[in-house]
């Protein structure tokens, strides 16, 4: 071993010619600084966390203009970090987000290339992380998370190869930590998870146990091979106190000469000694790390290496001395090679890090909610980015569509910063989060047309699409006297969808589908608080409804709509008040119905198989805490922080207007709380469940007090014990009781409403075991349930307090003039516990992966014939469906002549009967446009052959060794396209080489 040390550092002594410029051809574990035995190895770790957008724009962080709101510009950060790494070759540098690097390589000139190229493949320069940007776990949904890690990934495995591949999570921001994301770093081949924020009572009893670092059983379905070395930083993120050599800091740099009055290596040096000392002495192995940095550092890296190469020379200098400390240059990898190679037992998690509470008053989980449409602005984006991405690799051009592509998959990047999606950026910011996310949108919907038109032959005029459905407008379908409707279906599985259109008027209309059959249609007007909102230009009073049943998987159905002036009566609608019909069923029927209560509108039967269940669902709000936050007990309620003053109380009174209206399509309670709060509560003919689609804003800003409306919905008598369900990041759920952490001992409870709040990305669920009773969601959303049978989603917030974390605003959103109005959907299911999860799982899928509608002025001379002899009306990407528990995750050009296909099981492994087993596909000739020639798998991120990929083992406490079980046979190259094995919750990301099918 020492023989070993010393011809490593006789190697370093040989190479390192003046310039540094000097590639060992060794990246990773290989390029480590070499260890102590016997000795504290103290880890310093170099490195600058560069939020994409938060204060500053993400282009403003960039080029570092507007430096008096923050002084950043992370191009510069590159600039001298090159330099600074090349006069030295022990000095370190990590790299994190993608969308900041490739902004400043694609700007260089070859010759800086090369020589990143070359600190790369020493490991000198390392990319941790490596995603597009360092995303958010709470809001954040898996498919866009694992879009996001893909996109960078793709950027360094195509630029630098195997030494720009990252195997380390270095989520050392992000506001809580979920163990779906834990699960997907497990997947992407990561050896191992460092953060930054955790529960503070969580944080301190760890590292009083030596906990602080354990290894996260991540997933219960994937068992085993979901392990994760997981590693809870000592002092989040940032340099020691007082040792901040950043030119922001301005702080000393260290004086090492003996003749210099400023001489100061000597107190300095003891000093974070000490703190080294303290550090190691709360972890288990002889390695610590100092995180060297903090946001937006190294714009002038020479300065901070300077004083971080004297400092480590001291500190060096006294084992001669019989000092036990051993100072290196180091990275998160090194560091947690060096404490795989002790061999150690660590102790194991299996719940997650959320929420997360920095001081007694402070639980981080108002941004479950803030700026809730951007929230769903956000699942809009996934939802028309798989869409484009899908159609550009069945036009089989995909390579054609690659720059129209490519702005949405790195704005939906950029909106999973930690910052974006979560909420907790400045207005001008959000601002600009818009932009680009319209931007990206605007590319990819072109793509969608141009090959939709392409698909269908249709050239009457070209599909549209309709942004603002979610607000009831729609230019061609209200102002139209024909037009063609398509709706193309991403699922792998076929869907009927209720389609409703928006119309100005209460003219009959006749709508016809690919056979050419006159469809049942139905107008519901619109309520005057949609026709109201701040900001809506439309003509539109009314949606005309269809059943568009059976669209085709990966293809879609086109309808002809056309408008018949010599009818003008209403089309199977009639309204009554809530009072005459006082026995029947409002909407639905005796076996799933719901009937409103004529005193009160915020009561309800809800009728499931013959029985009646009383039902509240209302609206109500927290009074936002005030305060100057100069003390934990002043903290005020803001964009990160939810602090409630009190419980919630009632919004609307119990004599709200309502309104009904049957017809054969669906029916509909409409609902007036306040002249800020409404709602639709509905059910679509056969529908398994009920749809709350609620209006909630302006939130009234006369009393300058902040409320944070929520929409609560209660059983009575319903015993699910304090135990509640939420879905981690979308996908795998995880048991939360109230009150109650599995561990850690939770003593500093006084906020015990916004303690138990957690993020909902798809749904939230109790039982009392024979029954469920979930609510599933459009959007992320805080929800909780804090009393037996009762569920709460947090829907809309505003406050006039800004909450002490940095943004510096109070979340009071402006829009139209006024304060923002938001318009979203609520789910319900209810029904026996054997089957309610194929339900919930089905549905949630159903909302996530929407067909998305693109529209067609037509003028009213083109016959239907005309119409139907040149256009194909119906088109399905696939021969047959995927069965009901798996998912096409991905679909989407990859390189030359392959194409990038993810296949997932949807089903947890105790959920259902049927549902939950494992299930074999056949995917060759799956395809309707093409045919699967070769398939070869890789890890999640598509960066690295499966076959090819080695993990680190890891011991825990219990004595078992954590070992990657490869859970398919994959002792070939290939795998067989007639035969894809997928277990629960499994998740397989394939290249395929194909051909056309015809
Ligand atoms: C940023 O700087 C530009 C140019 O000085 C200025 O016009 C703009 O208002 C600034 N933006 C913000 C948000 O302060
Ligand atoms: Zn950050």
């Amino acid at each position: 071993m020492q023989l070993l040390i010393l011809f490593t550092l006789f190697l370093v002594g040989t190479f390192a010619g003046p310039c540094g410029n000097r590639n060992t051809g060794k990246c990773g574990y290989e390029s480590c600084h070499p260890i102590k035995d016997g000795y504290i190895n103290v880890h310093f770790v170099p490195h600058s966390h560069d939020d994409v957008g938060w204060l500053k724009t993400v282009d403003q962080y960039y080029y570092g203009t507007n430096n008096t709101i923050q002084l950043a510009a992370v191009q510069f950060i590159f600039d001298s970090v090159l330099e600074a790494l090349s006069k030295n070759p022990d000095r370190r540098f990590i790299y994190v987000e993608t969308a900041f690097f490739w902004k400043w390589w694609e700007k260089q000139n070859e010759e800086t290339q090369a020589a990143v190229k070359d600190l790369v493949s020493s490991g000198r320069l390392e990319f941790i992380g490596g995603a597009w940007s360092m995303n958010d776990e709470a809001n954040a949904n898996y498919i866009s998370i694992i879009d996001q890690f893909t996109w960078g990934l793709r950027k360094l495995n195509d630029t630098f190869g195997a030494c720009g591949r990252p195997h380390i999570g270095w989520q050392i921001d992000p506001f809580g930590h979920t163990r779906q994301m834990a699960a997907l770093f497990t997947l992407f081949g990561y050896d191992g998870l460092f953060f930054g924020r955790l529960d503070y009572e969580e944080k301190s009893q760890r590292l009083r146990n030596k906990t602080a670092e354990m290894i996260w059983q991540s997933s219960p379905n994937l068992g085993r091979s979901a392990d994760l070395f997981t590693h809870a930083l000592y002092n989040i993120y940032v340099s020691p106190k007082g040792y901040c050599f950043d030119i922001k800091c301005a702080e000393d740099p260290i004086v090492d000469d003996k003749e210099s009055p400023l001489y100061n290596v000597e107190w300095k040096g003891e000093g974070l000694i000490d703190w080294i000392n303290n550090q190691s002495s709360q972890y288990k192995t002889n390695n610590i790390i100092l995180t060297m940095g903090d946001d937006f550092q190294y714009t002038a890296a020479g300065i901070n290496f300077y004083s971080m190469d004297k400092i480590i020379k001291y500190i060096n200098s006294k084992q001669s001395s019989g000092s036990k400390i051993n100072a290196i240059y180091s990275t998160p990898s090194c560091y947690l090679k060096a404490v795989n190679d002790r061999n150690e037992t660590f102790p194991t998690k299996s719940d997650d890090f959320i929420p997360y509470k920095s001081d007694k008053h402070s639980y981080w989980t108002g941004f479950f909610t803030s700026r809730p449409t951007q929230k769903y602005y956000e699942r809009r984006g996934n939802n028309i980015l798989q869409t484009c991405k899908q159609l550009a690799v069945q036009s089989m051009e995909g390579f054609k569509y690659e720059s129209k592509i490519t702005p949405l998959r790195e704005a939906m990047g950029i909106m999973q910063h930690h910052d974006a999606i979560t909420g907790t950026a400045k207005q001008h910011v959000a601002n600009d989060y818009a932009r680009i996310l319209s931007n990206g949108i605007h590319e990819c919907v072109e793509a969608t047309s141009t090959i939709l038109s392409r698909i269908s032959g249709f050239t009457k005029s070209n599909y549209t699409t309709c942004p603002l459905m979610n607000i009831s407008a729609c230019a061609v379908s209200e102002q139209s006297d024909q037009f063609l409707v398509t709706i193309y279906n991403p699922l792998s599985r076929p869907i009927t969808e209720f389609a409703r259109l928006p119309i100005s008027d209460n003219d009959s209309y006749d709508v016809i589908d690919p056979q050419k059959k006159k469809l049942i249609t139905q107008i519901v007007p619109l309520p005057k608080s949609v026709i109201d909102i701040p900001g809506r230009v439309s003509s539109a009073v009314a949606e005309l409804i269809f059943e568009a049943t059976n669209l085709p998987p990966l293809g879609y159905k086109s309808f002809i709509v056309r408008k018949d002036p010599t009818k003008k009566t209403t089309n199977g609608t009639f309204t009554r008040s809530a009072q005459l019909e006082n026995n029947s069923v409002d909407i639905g029927d005796k076996w799933f119905g719901l009937k409103i209560n004529a005193q009160d509108s915020r009561r309800y039967t809800m009728y499931v198989d013959g029985q009646e269940i009383p039902l509240t669902q209302e609206f109500m709000y927290y009074k936002s805490m005030a305060g100057n936050n100069s003390e934990d007990v002043h903290r005020a309620s803001g964009a990160y922080i939810f602090r409630p003053n009190g419980s919630a109380s009632s919004i609307c009174d119990h004599l709200n207007e309502s309104k009904i209206f049957k017809g054969p399509l669906v029916q509909e309670i409409h609902t007036t709380c306040n002249n800020w709060t409404s709602q639709v509560v509905r059910k679509y003919k056969g529908d398994d469940h009920f749809e709350f689609e609620w209006l909630v804003g302006p939130i009234p800003d006369n009393d300058n007090i902040g409320k944070e409306v929520i929409s609560r919905f209660k059983l009575s008598n319903y015993h699910n014990d304090k135990t509640f369900y939420t879905d981690s990041n979308g996908r795998e759920m995880l048991k939360r009781v109230l009150n109650y952490r599995s561990s850690f001992d939770l003593k500093e409870n006084v906020e015990n409403i916004s303690g138990n709040y957690y993020p909902i990305n798809s749904q939230i669920m109790l039982t009392d075991g024979r029954t469920r009773f979930a609510v599933l969601n459009d959007r992320a959303q805080g929800g909780s349930s804090l009393d037996d049978g009762e569920l709460e989603l947090m829907v809309h917030r505003r406050m006039f307090f800004d909450d002490d974390f940095g943004v510096g605003e109070a979340l009071n959103e402006p829009a139209y003039g006024t304060g923002l109005v938001v318009r979203g959907q609520h789910y319900l299911t209810f029904g026996s516990a054997d089957n309610q999860f194929a339900v919930q799982r089905l549905l949630a899928q159903k909302k996530l992966i929407r067909p998305q509608y693109l529209f067609s002025k037509i003028s009213p001379a083109v016959s239907y014939e005309e119409i139907k002899s040149t256009t194909t009306l119906e088109f399905s990407g696939m021969k047959n469906a995927l069965p009901d528990n798996v998912q096409l995750l991905t679909l989407e050009p990859w390189k030359e002549g392959t194409v990038l296909l993810r296949l997932e099981h949807i089903f947890e492994y105790n959920e259902d009967k049927n549902l939950s087993k494992p299930v074999v596909i056949n995917v060759q000739d799956l395809f309707t446009k093409f045919r699967i020639v070769s398939l070869r798998e890789t890890i999640l991120g598509g960066n690295q052959w499966l076959s090819q990929h080695t993990k680190l083992s890891w011991r825990t406490e219990d004595n078992t060794i954590v070992k990657e079980e490869i859970p398919i046979s994959n002792n070939g190259e290939t795998t067989d396209p007639k035969h894809i094995s997928l277990t629960p919750m499994q998740i397989r990301t394939l290249v395929a080489e194909i051909v056309p099918a015809y």
